[in-house]
């Protein structure tokens, strides 16, 4: 089941707009990171849901998506996502920003793995406008933005495939399909 999950939880760029993801939906997904490892259990992480349609949009265009096909512009109109959960650093908790990523990477993907569960699917996004989002969102002056989740019901094929002989993880576009390189376990086992 676990594996299962993690192959369906892949990086999302375009979503059935149709489809809205409410705000009990979110809480469940933030309330599921309540359960998970923090370094010295400390819990520095706060979350901002982000459902109604103009904020998403204002939070979208702060963002930047697949900066390896810069020429497609994703996400494109009428595929955007339907919600945002930004996860912030509470620096009240922990001072040193960066300090927390290794607690934001598991519950970013604790997050994306709840999402694949209810059949919605996601993005990472570490490439935006902090101050920008910071500005907009006004979380207060402790509470830095540090990565945000794009969510919906997601409406693109996408491909797990090998790496080539080239070596290159770069993904790749053919016929409307999303290529996404993965290495084999007898490259990753040292
Ligand atoms: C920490 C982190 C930050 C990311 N930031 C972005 C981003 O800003 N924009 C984007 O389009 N994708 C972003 N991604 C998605 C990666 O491009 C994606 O994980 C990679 O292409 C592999 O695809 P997969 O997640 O489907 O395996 C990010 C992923 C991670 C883990």
């Amino acid at each position: 089941m676990l594996e299962e999950l993690l192959k369906r939880n892949r990086s999302y760029r375009a979503y059935d707009e149709s489809v809205r993801v409410s705000e009990a939906e979110l809480k469940h997904l933030v309330d599921l990171t309540r359960f998970i490892a923090s370094g010295n259990n400390r819990q520095p992480l706060k979350y901002h849901i982000s459902f109604e349609r103009a904020e998403t949009e204002t939070l979208l265009s702060m963002t930047k998506w697949a900066a390896a096909l810069p020429e497609l512009a994703l996400p494109r109109p009428g595929e955007h996502p339907a919600a945002f959960i930004v996860i912030l650093q509470d620096l009240s908790v922990n001072p040193k920003l960066g300090a927390a990523d290794k607690d934001v990477g598991i519950a970013a993907q604790t997050i994306l793995l709840g999402a694949a569960e209810q059949g919605l699917g996601g993005l990472m996004i570490g490439n935006f406008r902090r101050q920008e989002v910071k500005e907009f969102l006004k979380p207060g002056e402790k509470l830095e933005p540090v990565l945000l989740i794009a969510l919906g019901k997601p409406s693109e094929q996408i491909c797990l495939t090998a790496v080539p002989e080239s070596g290159k993880t770069d993904y790749y576009r053919e016929n409307g399909v999303h290529y996404v390189p993965k290495r084999a376990l007898e490259d990753i086992l040292v």
